[in-house]
């Protein structure tokens, strides 16, 4: 425990570890780089009375400008091919490893899967929080089993897929943040690669002779870069908002005034609208709010156009969901964790 003491980082600033580069300053910082640490920095917090927030690549938060607590920074690393099944080739990979990097390992390897999700910001503990996903893939897909420390029982726990509670942009870690810190994820690619085309952007690959992994990562890649705006130039958050799921009816409404809305049926009868199209149509997109602003380049994105706290960005947030309320009678919901 004198250990743990003697490893905080006093007045550790948090502002080049966000990618919305809020300004965020952390009471103490912990690089945590081996889970053997983790029994020991929570009993210290709780004896301290500090809490505790474990953050990875800070590529989903939205961070207060002061946290009287204990910062803690997942670094664990490791990946690597741990076996096989008859269909499935199975990989390791621990949550302080960056998402991206390990998608090009794998495509690296031959192995493929994880292409539609390449160049998502991020490291690979964050990635089955809040399920990350695009181009018609989802980290669900793909999670063989994850090994997570439960804070309540002090102990390490392996969860299957089902267990882990897995929804669109949702998971039982996102709904228990307080309790559960991910420490590594397990992933099961198919042997028997066939690429997942049903995105607009990917699906003239499918003419393409001798499709690779690779080629498909490579046209993510072109297309992420061509749409979103990059968070080393322009501060964000990816997605500021979730895609909406409205009942049918509210989406007829919507597809009578425009009838070429995006809009996507759910299996549950309900449709998934768009909610960069519905910002747009609502008039914001560039729209800015002191130094917080909405991408001109991508209408779901909030940025950071310098020197932004969390109260601009929330205040930003709040000005977004009104207009879109009023104009179309919907409500969105932030995707980014407020911290
Ligand atoms: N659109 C507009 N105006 C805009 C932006 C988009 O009208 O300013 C329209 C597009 O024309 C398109 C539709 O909205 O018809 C959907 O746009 P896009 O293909 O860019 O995808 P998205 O639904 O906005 C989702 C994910 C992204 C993911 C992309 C690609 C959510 C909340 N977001 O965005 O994930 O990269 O699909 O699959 O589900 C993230 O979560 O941070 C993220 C970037």
């Amino acid at each position: 425990m004198t250990d743990l003491a003697a490893s905080l980082i006093p007045d550790f600033d948090l502002t080049t570890r966000n990618t919305l580069a809020l300004e965020a300053r952390s009471r103490f910082g912990l690089l945590l780089d081996h889970p053997d640490q983790l029994p020991d920095l929570f009993s210290y917090a709780t004896d301290s009375d500090l809490p505790v927030r474990i953050l990875g690549g800070g590529s989903n938060v939205v961070l207060a400008p002061e946290f009287h607590g204990i910062t803690a920074l997942l670094t664990l690393r490791g990946r690597a091919v741990i076996g096989e099944t008859a269909d499935h080739v199975l990989i390791e990979a621990s949550a302080g490893e960056n998402w991206h990097d390990l998608v090009q390992w794998t495509v690296n390897r031959g192995l493929g899967g994880l292409e539609n999700l390449a160049l998502i910001p991020g490291t690979v503990g964050a990635a089955p929080v809040q399920n990350i996903g695009a181009y018609g893939a989802e980290l669900s897909e793909f999670l063989h089993t994850l090994r997570a420390f439960d804070r309540s029982s002090g102990t390490t726990l392996t969860f299957s897929r089902d267990e882990c509670g897995f929804a669109y942009r949702d998971s039982v870690f996102k709904q228990h943040p307080d309790r559960f810190v991910v420490l590594s994820v397990q992933l099961a690619l198919r042997k028997n690669w066939t690429a997942n085309l049903a995105f607009a952007g990917l699906s003239e690959l499918a003419q393409a002779a001798d499709l690779t992994p690779r080629m498909v990562m490579d046209q993510v890649i072109a297309l992420r870069t061509s749409k979103l705006p990059d968070w080393t130039v322009t501060p964000n958050a990816g997605s500021f908002f979730q895609n909406p799921i409205v009942p049918e009816t509210q989406a007829a409404s919507i597809l009578a005034e425009f009838p070429a809305a995006p809009c996507y049926p759910q299996p549950d009868g309900r449709m998934k609208l768009s909610a960069g199209w519905l910002i747009e149509r609502s008039g914001l997109k560039g729209y800015r709010l002191g130094p917080a602003g909405i991408s001109e380049r991508h209408a779901l994105v909030l940025v950071n156009h310098g020197g932004a706290r969390q109260a601009d960005i929330s205040a930003l947030a709040d000005h977004v969901k009104a207009t879109v309320l009023a104009r179309f009678g919907i409500a969105l919901h932030e995707e980014p964790i407020f911290l």
